[in-house]
């Protein structure tokens, strides 16, 4: 089987590693992937971006690609689904309309309140004034959500009135985010401990994939910017056996119903931010694809053939499926660009990157090949994954293998895994 995976990323890496241990997959394009994708046995990069929709159909055309499978937001957001899909390609994720979930803050808080699932309580505002009015009196911390996709950066928790007035100034009066900001969700602020949880959808049938855990804020013990995920870990014990059913029970499948009351149908992986304080479980955000750095871990422990799911899973067969996983615990280590996630420089060489070993491997997010040596090419530039018997265990395996690998400007987290209860 031929197959394209659209994205750049540490999740694309990772997606394109585990796909291509699957007997019955011949051929993997990445695009437009990196220096690590290019690496990876029976997979070669190809130079067309993710947001190339009509270059990518044209390329899935000609190659005769039996199975697309897209990791970014944006192309999903764009319609590629259904521009594939109207050329009789088959192809998993959700479609224009489904995408929604992650492409509209304001769609994705109607679905949650329409079909009676938890979430922070939360108003829309398209007026300035309104919505300084309602910053006037509301309880603090508060938390502004930008509806249109932003790029990881349409988010601000607010923890006075002051940084509210200002998130509210840059994204409806300086249109820091363009037309993202036009409308806003201002939403409670929940106390809790993250979790993402991950599901793969045909389009009736759900499968749970293994819970798993982000790290957001730069800096340790949650300090810092927001970014895209500086590490994640899976399994979480904050998700029980019982977590679990309720989570599937009373989010995931009233959700996913509540979709199918619109008739929207979600095809692809759905991914749940979720907030868990105790028994309380309220969802933060849905994103219409893969975690990128969960994707890492979570397929690092992962069995069953991956490839054959996500064949199953765009042909709608996944019922009676279920996904066999290894009891070991993976934990990745996120090495980014210094200044990352705001403007930093590219184009270092990377030194120590190493061959795969039993228990860890190095995902590649931002990097390229230059005269033969493997550079820095991005904010998140590396995933080192480690898998151990516990999560100590696999602490010790990936920061062991991130101790060796190095470039001018590296940093990481030292404490994946280690937030304090
Ligand atoms: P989102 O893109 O919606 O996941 O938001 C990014 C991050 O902002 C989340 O991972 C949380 O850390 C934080 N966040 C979002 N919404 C809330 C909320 N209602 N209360 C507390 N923190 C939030
Ligand atoms: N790890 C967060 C995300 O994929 O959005």
């Amino acid at each position: 089987m031929k197959v394209l995976v659209i994205g750049s990323g540490g999740r694309e890496h990772a997606l394109a590693w585990k796909l291509s241990q699957s007997k019955s997959c011949t051929k993997i394009y990445v695009a437009p992937g990196n220096a690590g994708t290019a690496e990876e046995p029976k997979t070669e990069n190809v130079d067309l971006k993710a947001e190339d929709i009509e270059g990518l159909l044209s390329f899935a055309k000609s190659q005769e690609i039996d199975l697309t499978i897209v990791g970014p937001e944006a192309p999903l957001v764009l319609g590629l689904i259904d521009l594939f899909e109207e050329n009789n390609l088959l192809c998993l994720g959700p479609n224009k309309l489904a995408a929604q979930m992650e492409g509209s803050k304001i769609f994705m808080k109607d679905i949650l309140e329409k079909g009676n699932i938890p979430t922070a309580a939360y108003k829309v505002f398209s007026d300035h004034e309104l919505a300084k009015k309602f910053l006037e009196n509301c309880e603090i911390p508060i938390v502004l959500k930008a509806d249109g996709l932003a790029g990881g950066k349409g988010v601000i928790v607010a923890f006075s009135r002051e940084e509210a007035f200002e998130a509210l100034n840059s994204l409806m009066v300086e249109k820091k985010l363009g037309n993202a900001g036009n409308n806003l969700v201002i939403e409670e602020f929940l106390k809790g401990e993250e979790a993402s949880f991950i599901v793969l959808c045909d389009g009736k049938n759900i499968i749970p994939l293994a819970s798993s855990q982000d790290h957001k804020q730069r800096d340790d013990n949650d300090k810092g910017p927001n970014t895209g995920g500086m590490g994640a870990f899976s399994p979480t014990p904050l998700i029980t056996e019982e977590l679990n059913k309720k989570i599937l029970d009373e989010i995931i499948k009233p959700t996913l119903d509540e979709l199918n009351r619109r008739n929207i149908e979600y095809k692809g992986f759905l991914y749940a931010g979720l907030m868990i304080d105790k028994e309380v479980i309220k969802v933060l955000e849905y994103n219409c694809r893969f975690g990128d750095p969960e994707t890492q871990p979570i397929l690092m422990r992962m069995k069953s053939d991956f490839l054959d799911l996500c064949f199953k899973a765009a042909k709608a067969e996944l019922n009676n499926l279920s996904i066999e996983w290894h009891e070991k615990v993976a934990l990745g280590v996120v090495m980014a660009s210094k200044g990352y996630p705001e403007k930093y420089e590219t184009g270092f060489p990377i030194s120590g990157i190493f061959e795969e070993t039993s228990s860890a491997k190095v995902f590649h997010c931002g990097t390229k090949k230059e005269s033969n040596q493997i550079c820095s090419d991005g904010g998140r530039v590396l995933c080192v994954t480690g898998l151990g018997s516990d999560l100590n265990d696999a602490y010790d395996e990936a920061y062991k293998a991130t101790s060796k690998i190095n470039w001018d400007g590296a940093f990481y987290r030292k404490d994946i895994g280690k937030r304090k209860k």
